[in-house]
């Protein structure tokens, strides 16, 4: 009987764990379902033209391939992306500072600056939108990247 009702309890906590929304934090910070709904409103206004409406990127038939200028385009920020693969510190010093100040033009179009348009917490909630696209594996492996690049 013991055993039965433990099993019950076990059961019942995964059906919570399964159904429940990802928690998603930006530099430890959580945000809930209506910071995220801004930060969706917000990637469409400032980024959904380039990386796409769903995180898609600008070129999603080749997204990681160089164009005919030898360029690549932006990148998707979706599961098929590798923006996961960089910590929060980054993502947010790659929108407030632009590409230009860590990528080579001569690779790939540029990602503006967006320092002058947008606060730091704007920047946070779009990141925190984009981690809406990611899947709960991606989401912890760049939470751990994130805690690794705090911890330098
Ligand atoms: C004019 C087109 C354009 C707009 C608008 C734009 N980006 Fe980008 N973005 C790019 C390009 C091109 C790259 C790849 C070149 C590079 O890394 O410098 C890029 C790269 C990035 C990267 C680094 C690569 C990655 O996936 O980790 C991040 C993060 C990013 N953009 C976030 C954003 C966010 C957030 C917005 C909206 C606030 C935005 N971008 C708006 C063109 C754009």
């Amino acid at each position: 009987m013991r055993i039965t009702a433990w099993l019950a309890v076990v059961a019942v906590t995964l059906l919570a764990a399964c159904t429940s929304e990802p928690e998603i934090r930006v530099r430890g910070e959580r945000f809930n379902d209506e910071q995220l709904a801004l930060g969706e409103q917000l990637y469409i206004q400032n980024c959904a033209a380039c990386h796409g409406v769903n995180g898609e990127g600008q070129f999603p038939n080749a997204p990681l391939q160089p164009d005919a200028t030898g360029r690549l385009g932006a990148p998707p920020h979706n599961a098929t992306g590798h923006t996961w693969h960089h910590g929060d510190g980054l993502l947010i010093r790659y929108v407030l500072e632009g590409g230009v100040s860590l990528t080579d033009p001569a690779n790939f179009y540029p990602m503006p600056a967006f320092g002058d348009q947008l606060s730091e917490t704007d920047i946070m909630t779009i990141i925190a939108y984009i981690k809406t696209m990611w899947t709960d594996e991606q989401r912890t492996r760049q939470q751990q990247v994130t805690e690794a690049e705090a911890s330098e």
